[in-house]
């Protein structure tokens, strides 16, 4: 028994080691964490359990027969975030540089069966030379495996990716499938093809970090949801993220206790929107205002910046909030901002998170660029999203509400539940100026007529009464009672039931 014992130490210590010591400090001196030391900042203190620490890989080539280190390059297990159960897989670039074996993917797999069993989220560290080179195809069936399991896991367990070293060639569609993204600055990176196959294939040179490194995918692609310094910022925010998510798409996502008062008045909201309707204003000092403690957790801050996403918190309960941005491109809608947000939409009615829509909105942004590029599919993607939604929906219009943007910003139409007004919001085709210059064209020689006309316009449409006329806008609300009153709201939605007819799925303008 003592033999044994022994013996079970021996490999136990084996597998901590991963690819040995110097392969530890070659990891430490890139500015790197182990797989074992990202999962003891990311999981609660002694709550890993870890699975399959004497897995090796069955590879007989290459001289592979001689070498086994047990583990195979992936360190899984379950462990708890403040209290709550997690599953986690976190890969060991000191092994065989993290890649990809059969034998490895099969854990992964293992792991993510079992998260889908007990309904529980999936996170999963990413570092890593790829596909494990000694295998070929046997590896590839392993990334397609995973991929399988991503799919079937969408909409059912939040997956949550952190990429943390390379993620190159195929590797990164698995974390692409996940529902976020976040990558460690000058660290980590993405991309479909190295710098090298890029130079031979279109002679451009670039860096590994231009062509996908934290700031090229939070930024300019889009592809990642958040950069963060360095690896304990990046695990320790993803703790923060997962709190905001309920387990399963069965379950309500969890209240927290917080002493901001409900029934909190903020008199500043009273007079954040400038006069002038072509003022910008920065709508993240209305969320502030609004969110429990004034904590705005944003999602792909960085990129799309005409529209905001991110989770808060309201009375304790996580919501997830969407609001244009005036104070970059006037707030409008175009190609990169209706996706950015479409995602995050369908992310929050899959979890059952409640939705907040702050609309200032001039409409969608013109030019060959944006009609070449598709706008009209990719803007009816958020259209889909928020009409699709069967979560609670309350939109608030602090500004403008002009045209189809109207319609797709979380409209009464679009099955809003509660849409409220501030008493600066207008709501119209479009601007006064655009609208006179339409349909008094006549008038064109005439600028005393024209500035009439546009008066008038503006007397008719440059407000919340025409639309609260026709119940498109259940109350034009005082700014300062923002707060309470979605408070209140959540409160009467919280039991709130719609169905979507039944389906396979729907067909989304992909
Ligand atoms: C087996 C690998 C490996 C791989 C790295 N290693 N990648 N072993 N399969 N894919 C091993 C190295 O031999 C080395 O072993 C150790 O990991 C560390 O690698 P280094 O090169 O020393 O590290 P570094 O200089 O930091 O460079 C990291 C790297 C580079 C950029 C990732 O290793 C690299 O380019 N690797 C190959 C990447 C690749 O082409 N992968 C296949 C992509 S195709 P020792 O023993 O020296 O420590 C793919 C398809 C997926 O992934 C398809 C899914 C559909």
């Amino acid at each position: 028994m003592q033999d044994i014992l022994e013996q079970l130490n021996q490999k136990r210590e084996a597998a901590r080691m991963g690819g040995g010591q110097r392969r530890i400090d070659a990891q430490h001196a890139k500015g790197k964490l182990t797989a074992r030391e990202r999962l003891d900042v990311l999981l609660d203190a002694d709550s890993f359990e870890e699975w399959d620490m004497f897995v090796e890989h069955n590879c007989h080539d290459f001289g592979m027969e001689q070498e086994h280190i047990p583990g195979d390059g992936v360190i899984i297990g379950r462990g708890t975030i403040n209290g709550r159960l997690v599953f986690v897989f976190s890969q060991d670039f000191t092994v065989y540089g993290g890649s990809l074996s059969e034998a490895h993917a099969g854990k992964i797999c293992k792991l993510m069966d079992q998260a889908m069993k007990v309904g529980a989220p999936v996170i999963g560290i990413n570092d890593s030379g790829g596909a494990r080179i000694q295998e070929g195809v046997a590896s590839l069936a392993g990334y397609a495996e995973v991929f399988q399991r991503n799919v079937m896991a969408s909409g059912v367990i939040p997956q949550i990716s952190a990429v943390m070293g390379p993620c190159a060639g195929g590797a990164v569609y698995s974390p692409a499938m996940t529902d976020f993204i976040a990558m460690v600055r000058d660290t980590s990176y993405m991309f479909v093809t190295g710098p090298e196959v890029v130079k031979t294939v279109t002679h451009e040179e670039v860096t590994q970090e231009e062509l996908g490194g934290a700031g090229t995918h939070s930024s300019t692609s889009g592809v990642s949801d958040m950069a963060f310094d360095d690896d304990v910022d990046a695990l320790r925010r993803i703790r923060d993220l997962v709190g905001f998510m309920p387990a399963n798409n069965r379950l309500k996502p969890p209240r927290r206790h917080t002493d901001d008062p409900a029934d909190r008045l903020e008199p500043s909201l009273d007079t954040i929107v400038p006069a002038n309707a072509n003022v910008p204003y920065d709508m993240h000092e209305v969320i502030n205002k609004i969110a429990d403690e004034g904590d705005f957790f944003e999602i792909q801050a960085e990129y799309a910046k005409n529209i905001l996403t991110g989770f808060a918190r309201m009375d304790g309960n996580p919501v997830g909030i969407v609001a244009n941005q005036p104070a970059v491109l006037a707030g409008c809608l175009d190609i990169n901002s209706s996706r950015k947000a479409a995602r995050f939409v369908r992310f929050c009615d899959a979890f059952n998170i409640p939705i907040v829509t702050l609309v200032d909105v001039p409409g969608f942004l013109p030019g060959t660029a944006q009609e070449y590029g598709g706008i009209i599919k990719h803007g009816a993607k958020l259209l889909y999203a928020y009409a699709e939604a069967t979560v609670p929906k309350i939109t608030i219009i602090t500004r403008k509400a002009y045209g189809g943007a109207y319609d797709v910003m979380a409209s009464k139409h679009l099955r809003g539940d509660i849409n409220y007004a501030w008493p600066t919001a207008e709501i119209a085709v479009m601007g006064p100026k655009g609208a006179v210059e339409i349909i008094f064209r006549q008038d064109k020689g005439d600028p005393e007529k024209i500035e009439q006309r546009t008066e008038e316009y503006r007397q008719k449409f440059a407000n919340p009464f025409v639309a609260g006329a026709k119940g498109f806008i259940d109350d034009v609300i005082q700014p300062r009672s923002t707060r309470k009153r979605i408070i209140r709201d959540l409160a009467m939605l919280a039991t709130k039931e719609l169905q979507n007819p039944w389906k396979k799925h729907g067909n989304i303008p992909l």
